[in-house]
């Protein structure tokens, strides 16, 4: 009974405390303009793409796929699996302690499905998505997240939700930050929301990090994450979308 009352306490904190930051809204560029990687110059993006699918008919799609979910935090670790529309209505609207993680690339009908949904982007050099480094089906609840984590190259569409970004370069001085505060990947056992509430303070006091950028997902955006990039994520709403990452 406790726990949940502290939970709600800690939601509630954290609506409050996100009305008092500033957000610092990274480049924004229309996704269809995009002609090249190398044109984003590995720096932060949010694209806009209104033309991506929307939830209704991406959800009907792929609601007999079955997919593995993980423990909201650490998305890697998977913890059962179930049919993505038994997810998306009977776990995610209640539990956001679990967390829709599902490996595209090892999953013949969803590698199949997702590509017709959203299209490999035209200026990929590699055009199906066998030749991606890995793809993820993700769904989640209100105040589900991941925590800090790097990885290669990424876009990130939403389809549907709300997703705060708190993200920072790969850097000596950012990657020194991340070691000794003990924040890498599977170092924090508090959920995402609440690593968020204690660490923000200290992660904005200007010239601890460099190019630190906080802002919000909203769908129909896309997120471009630069190879190497720190970042987690802390969701607003219930969210759903993919991911697709390359070397
Ligand atoms: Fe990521």
């Amino acid at each position: 009974m406790f726990g949940i009352f502290k939970k709600k306490n800690s939601e509630k904190r954290f609506g409050q405390y996100l009305e008092g930051i500033s957000l610092l809204t990274p480049l924004q560029r229309e996704y269809s303009t995009i002609k090249n990687l190398s044109s984003l110059k590995k720096k932060v993006h949010l694209l806009t793409m209104p033309d991506l699918i929307a939830e209704g008919p991406f959800c009907s799609k792929l609601k007999e796929v079955e997919v593995q979910y993980a423990a909201s935090g650490e998305a890697t670790k998977l913890v059962g699996s179930l049919s993505f529309d038994e997810f998306i209505k009977r776990v995610m609207p209640k539990d956001n302690r679990k967390y829709v993680f599902h490996n595209i690339l090892k999953d013949p009908i969803a590698c199949s499905l997702i590509p017709q949904l959203i299209p490999i982007p035209s200026f990929f050099k590699k055009k199906t998505i066998r030749d991606l480094r890995i793809s993820r089906l993700f769904a989640g609840g209100k105040y589900s997240g991941t925590h800090l984590h790097i990885h290669s190259e990424a876009l990130n569409y939403l389809v549907s939700g709300k997703k705060l970004w708190i993200m920072f370069p790969y850097s000596d001085k950012n990657n020194r930050f991340v070691e000794t505060k003990n924040m890498r990947y599977g170092q924090i056992k508090t959920s995402a929301m609440q690593w968020f509430l204690d660490a923000y303070t200290e992660l904005s006091e200007p010239g601890v990090l460099d190019e630190l950028q906080v802002f919000i997902q909203h769908e129909k955006e896309v997120v471009y994450i630069p190879a190497g990039c720190h970042h987690a994520v802390v969701n607003l709403e219930d969210v759903i979308g993919i991911t697709y990452s390359w070397v």
